[in-house]
């Protein structure tokens, strides 16, 4: 069985007997013969199959409706309508399954991203979420691609865990005890939560082997039914041993344009269609995201020119506060329109593992921007003097007991280094110019939904 994508990218010599499979998008009869549109996933282009109602297998045809899945022998011809470069003229048909026309429903009309993620099992089959999927596929193999050809291993971090790296408080609790019960009686002997960052093992990590990155789901229970917030998510997380926070924001900017650049060379005929029917412009935005160089800015000047704006803001800028997301897009969609890199933020705002600055009040954090999405990466450059870092946790009320194979790594030949972490669908968003998460996840899962 050839896959369409190879049959269409001319792999298969004209004239030469083929054999496809897909599902069908749509059958228009003419006099004497009928085309069948199929597509089987591996691109976003369909296959078109004339058959012929002499064809002793025409009976297939006749019930070969939308959505129903077939099999197709014949010869690779030249097409000559418009629209397609080849088409196959079916010498045998086989319907692998169908589809019944009254109950499919996906036909062919526009149907609308609330609907289809009501059937999220299905939407795949569109177009325009086989695009996502496809396009989703590509960037984690250009992730993967970039880490290697610079020389960082891939970790796996555990997804069980029984520490809250941020600290915020927003994990999911693992139990095998029914009804809840007393931790010590539980699987673990203790409390234990689904990973909300694996930020704290990779940094274990990269103080052994130098530079290792994480690639994996991460879950967090916050409450917030945003378009930018996945209970469950993915995050690219590089961890940089013997490097600080310039060389973080230098890794986190290569990562992206090597991403994009990837994407726009790779996936052409799939962001074609964001380009189209989703954000038209969107290919002269990835081109800026790989042409500029982008802006880095203290904290403190972030808030000077948002205070120097004249805007009303529904929060007033003020040194200290956290930057919500109406200041964020201010300062990358309408102050610099290209991405920005807020560093050295208030010591109050961020987490305990962050470096503590010289002037006492400000650690060496870092968060990157970009037009329509906000916050794409967070990170820093850690906290590697034993003494500070203890005075951070013992500020912040944290069990140091319990961190103690972390507190050991500063113990022990403790170096300068940094990492940050990725939010794999915000970069979906950022490419395919889509604006909910949900609809670069294949089964989301977000408050009060769980189908799938
Ligand atoms: O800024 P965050 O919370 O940083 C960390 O967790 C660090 N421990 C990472 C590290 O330094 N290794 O999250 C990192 C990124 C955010 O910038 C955002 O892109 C994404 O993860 N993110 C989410 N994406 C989807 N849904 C959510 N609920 C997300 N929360 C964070
Ligand atoms: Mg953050």
């Amino acid at each position: 069985m050839a896959r369409i994508a190879d049959i269409l990218a001319g792999r298969q010599p004209e004239n030469s007997e083929v054999e496809a499979a897909g599902w069908v998008r749509t059958r228009r009869d003419a006099k004497g013969f009928s085309f069948l549109e199929l597509n089987d996933g591996s691109c976003l282009a369909n296959l078109q199959v004339v058959a012929e109602e002499a064809l002793p297998d025409y009976e297939v045809v006749r019930r070969a409706h939308t959505g129903a899945a077939v099999a197709v022998r014949g010869l690779l011809t030249a097409s000559l309508g418009r629209g397609q470069k080849w088409e196959v003229k079916a010498a045998g048909l086989r319907l692998l399954g169908e589809a019944d026309p009254e109950a499919y429903p996906l036909q062919k009309k526009r149907h609308s991203d609330e609907f289809l993620r009501e059937i999220a099992h299905l939407r795949t089959r569109t177009n325009k979420f086989g695009a996502v999927f496809r396009l989703r596929s590509r960037c984690a193999w250009a992730v993967h691609d970039f880490f290697r050809q610079r020389g960082f291993f891939h970790v796996h971090t555990p997804i069980i865990t029984g520490s809250d790296c941020e600290g915020a408080g927003e994990m999911f609790r693992v139990t095998t005890l029914p009804g809840g019960g007393p931790a010590a009686e539980d699987f673990f002997g203790r409390e234990a939560a689904l990973t909300v960052s694996g930020q704290l093992e990779a940094e274990l990590l990269a103080l052994a082997l130098g530079r290792v990155y994480a690639f994996g789901p991460t879950f967090r229970a916050e409450n917030s039914n945003t378009p930018r917030h996945a209970a469950e998510f993915w995050m690219i997380e590089p961890e940089m041993a013997f490097a600080g926070l310039g060389e973080n924001m230098d890794l986190a900017e290569a990562l992206i344009k090597h991403v994009v650049a990837d994407a726009l060379e790779t996936g052409r005929e799939d962001l074609a269609l964001f380009d189209r029917f989703v954000e038209p412009g969107l290919f002269a935005r990835l081109e800026n995201l790989l042409a500029e160089a982008y802006v880095r800015l203290p904290y403190g000047e972030a808030v000077a020119i948002l205070k120097a704006s004249g805007r009303k803001f529904e929060y007033e800028p003020a040194w200290g506060m956290d930057l919500q997301t109406e200041h964020e897009r201010h300062l990358c969609e309408v102050h610099f329109k290209k991405p920005v890199v807020v560093h050295d933020y208030p010591l109050a705002l961020k987490p305990f593992y962050m470096r503590l600055n010289d002037d006492g009040r400000t650690v060496a954090a870092m968060d990157l921007l970009v037009p329509k999405v906000g916050e794409l990466v967070g990170g820093s450059q850690r906290e590697e003097r034993l003494e500070v870092l203890r005075g951070r946790m013992a500020d912040l009320g944290l069990d140091q007991a319990a961190y103690w194979w972390y507190l050991d790594t500063r113990r022990f030949g403790s170096v300068p280094h940094a990492g940050f972490g990725l939010g794999f669908e915000r970069l979906l968003l950022l490419l395919t110019g889509l604006g909910n998460i949900r609809d670069v996840i294949p089964f989301p899962r977000t408050p009060k939904s769980l189908e799938f």
